[in-house]
């Protein structure tokens, strides 16, 4: 049988650009909320230019920083050294840019291509201590699956 490899790489080519990055976002950050529960607000930030832009978000409120220059904040600090960062208690940590008032900790993980930041999870929690090693380990492998679709 003749394969017709340059029209195989085109169709696959369609497929890959058929997905829709958005809709996968939305899942996302809906699946982490509704299945976690002490992951109380969830956002992707992308990176556009030096500023972290928030793409999608779920949680009860809406946050005033939609928009986060690079060095800012706990976002802002795991954007510029590219490595997650876990806060156990936001009220020591004085890069906190605060958002609620019932956030205890938080954690900030960097969404990395080609071993550059184009964005990242950011997810507060009201309970104190609330991200471990486990919780790292599986942001961390979820920011790397989602570099893939974006
Ligand atoms: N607390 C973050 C700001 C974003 S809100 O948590 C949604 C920070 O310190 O960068």
């Amino acid at each position: 049988m003749n394969v017709d490899y340059e029209k195989a790489e085109r169709e696959i080519q369609k497929i890959l650009e058929s997905y829709d990055p958005d809709a996968v976002l939305e899942k996302i950050v809906k699946y982490l909320y509704n299945n976690f529960k002490k992951y109380s607000w969830i956002g992707i930030y992308l990176l556009h230019g030096n500023k972290l832009v928030l793409s999608h978000w779920k949680g009860k409120n809406a946050t005033e920083h939609n928009i986060i220059p690079i060095g800012k904040g706990i976002c802002g600090a795991a954007a510029q050294t590219g490595k997650t960062i876990v806060v156990p208690d936001v009220s020591k940590d004085k890069r906190y840019l605060s958002c609620f008032l019932s956030t205890k900790s938080e954690i900030v993980v960097p969404i990395k291509k080609n071993n550059k930041i184009i964005g990242e999870i950011d997810i507060d929690s009201d309970l104190l201590k609330a991200f471990d090693k486990k919780d790292l380990i599986f942001l961390e492998k979820t920011a790397k699956m989602l570099s893939n679709i974006l």
